[in-house]
């Protein structure tokens, strides 16, 4: 027998950011690059770097405080913390473990997922499904990743394009016809390569070779990740509506994956979305990883772009490679 789901949404979002601010003016003084170039090529004008002293759990946990702010919802509420990460503090403990701790949510079992930058969208696919079920009631769901850590401040094909930062949203049971509608994951681990930080890891552990060849930072094949997030931005996008029975016009606030002007851009066209319900933020914070998606709704909301009853699409890609798409109506 079918048991009876009931939905479930987002009742509050929160975001972090650290306070440090790196110009495209401050990387020229680094790399050989231009603000003319990282402008035209990528949208990105400025990112956040974290102080020495900080880590990721530290922006995971402060968004997570002001999710549960906006959510009203206790910390000691809480069923569970889900952290969406590829940077986290140590291999482990798992980050949502010190952020469990960092909150005070000792009633939480915790667990990390890493998917990349589609990592959010996967965390919140869980999130709701756990509370549909009836298992959870109150899940804090946190995107948070810090790859100024795994970049090479040399490499200029990559290091203009990364920012750290954090978003969460509590996620909990919402009334009828609310709250996530339909989702769409997916992933091409045969691509993987294109996208990957190869040491570290049980393949190749931490040695003076890797590190002398730079193992440890983020390896990318820029232009084969970008061709892959065109198609898959607008594919992804269309799937998730299909089975929600809506259509790309229905979609009042679109929230991309903020990696890059131009794939946004494609992505748009491909849908024809009119540019003023697409939420843009890449020029303030780069690209963010898994705390990408939901710092830029946390902002949208923040800013008054998202009202009660809209239809919200968020999209994104990443390592894996991986997608993620969710379509939600929004309010509790
Ligand atoms: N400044 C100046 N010149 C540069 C820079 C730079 N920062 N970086 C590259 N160039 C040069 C290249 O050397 C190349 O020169 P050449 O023609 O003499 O060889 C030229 O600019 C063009 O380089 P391309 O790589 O072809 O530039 P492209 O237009 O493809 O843009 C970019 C590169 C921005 C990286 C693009 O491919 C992209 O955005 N890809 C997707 C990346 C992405 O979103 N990754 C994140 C995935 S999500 C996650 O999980 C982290």
């Amino acid at each position: 027998m079918m048991r009876q789901l009931r939905p479930a949404g987002i009742w509050g979002t929160g975001m972090s950011v650290p306070e440090k601010i790196l110009t495209n003016a401050d990387l020229e003084k680094m790399v050989d690059t231009s603000d003319e170039w990282i402008t035209t090529r990528t949208g990105i004008k400025e990112r956040r770097i974290v102080a020495i002293d900080q880590a990721t759990s530290d922006l995971a946990a402060e968004a997570g405080r002001k999710a549960l702010l906006a959510a009203r919802v206790d910390p000691l509420e809480l069923d569970l913390v889900i952290v969406a990460t590829v940077t986290p503090d140590v291999s482990f403990p798992a980050t949502s473990c010190i952020v469990q701790m960092q909150l005070g949510a000792d009633n939480a079992a915790t667990f990390d997922l890493s998917a990349g930058c589609s990592g959010f969208v996967y965390a919140l696919d869980v999130a709701v499904r756990a509370v549909e079920s009836g298992a959870y009631d109150r899940v804090l769901v946190i995107g948070a990743d810090v790859l100024s850590r795994i970049t090479d401040w040399t490499d200029r094909s990559t290091c203009v394009l990364f920012g750290d930062g954090a978003g969460a949203a509590v996620v909990g049971p919402v009334g009828e016809g609310r709250g996530l509608l339909a989702t769409d994951l997916g992933a091409v681990g045969a691509q993987g390569h294109y996208l990957t930080m190869p040491a570290g890891g049980s393949r190749r552990p931490p040695s003076l070779e890797t590190i002398e060849g730079g193992e440890h930072y983020i390896h990318m094949q820029g232009n084969e990740v970008f061709k892959f997030a065109v198609r898959i931005m607008g594919e992804t996008t269309k799937r998730s509506l299909a089975k929600c029975g809506l259509k790309p016009e229905d979609i009042d606030v679109f929230i991309p994956h903020q990696a890059n002007i131009r794939i946004i851009e494609a992505a748009r066209r491909r849908l024809d979305i009119s540019e003023d319900k697409v939420f843009i933020n890449v020029q303030l914070y780069g690209n963010t990883s898994a705390a990408s998606i939901p710092i830029a709704l946390d902002e949208a909301m923040r800013g008054g772009m998202i009202e009660p009853g809209d239809i919200v699409a968020l999209v994104g890609f990443g390592a894996g490679l991986t997608w993620a798409s969710a379509i939600l109506k929004w309010g509790r």
